[in-house]
């Protein structure tokens, strides 16, 4: 199976049955440490949304659910800066917040983030990302939960997108070199 995408090609790589059981037995995970802090989810679009929607269903404590919304990559060009689109607008103060992020591919989008948001005073930041690549090893540290490690194949579905298209996908497939 495979999807093409204005004359690129994408093979079917990871099925939405075994997507499912990660999330499952990740938000299984995540709710022994969170139980009873009332965290704050913070989702980063436009990638996460489809990953935090799915997550935030099996968490069946008090929490509160915000979004931000941040840019990096052109087409399969990852561009080195980040850009902060949409930013967070409330208190985090005393809180534990818990970052929601679709992909830690060279780790730059969640340092910035980490960066910016310990200036707001949290009292303990989590890091949840639905894949996870091994480009990001120099930020490793930084990653507290993920679903899936993947290889250095640019991906996209399940809310990862190429080009702005493949988003609503429900599997994930890779980019094919033709
Ligand atoms: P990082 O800052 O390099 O960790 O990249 C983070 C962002 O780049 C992610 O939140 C995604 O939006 C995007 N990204 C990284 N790898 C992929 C990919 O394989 N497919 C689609 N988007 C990706």
């Amino acid at each position: 199976m495979h999807v093409d995408i204005d004359g690129d090609r994408f093979e079917l790589y990871v099925k939405h049955e075994l997507i499912e059981r990660v999330i499952y037995d990740l938000a299984v995970k995540m709710e022994k440490e969170l139980a009873d802090k009332k965290p704050v989810f913070i989702v980063v679009l436009n990638g996460a949304f489809m990953f935090a929607a799915d997550l935030m269903r099996h968490f069946e404590f008090e929490c509160e659910i915000d979004f931000i919304r941040m840019g990096s990559y052109e087409g399969r060009e990852r561009r080195e800066k980040v850009d902060t689109i949409l930013g967070l607008n409330r208190e985090i103060k005393g809180r534990t917040v818990v970052i929601i992020e679709d992909i830690v591919d060279t780790g730059n989008t969640l340092n910035t983030l980490l960066k910016e948001f310990r200036e707001k005073e949290p009292k303990e930041i989590f890091t949840a990302t639905f894949l996870y690549k091994p480009m990001a090893h120099d930020h490793k540290d930084n990653v507290d939960w993920w679903a899936l490690r993947i290889p250095n194949d640019f991906v996209l579905g399940y809310g990862l997108d190429y080009k702005g298209k493949g988003r609503n996908l429900r599997d994930i497939y890779k980019f094919v070199e033709q």
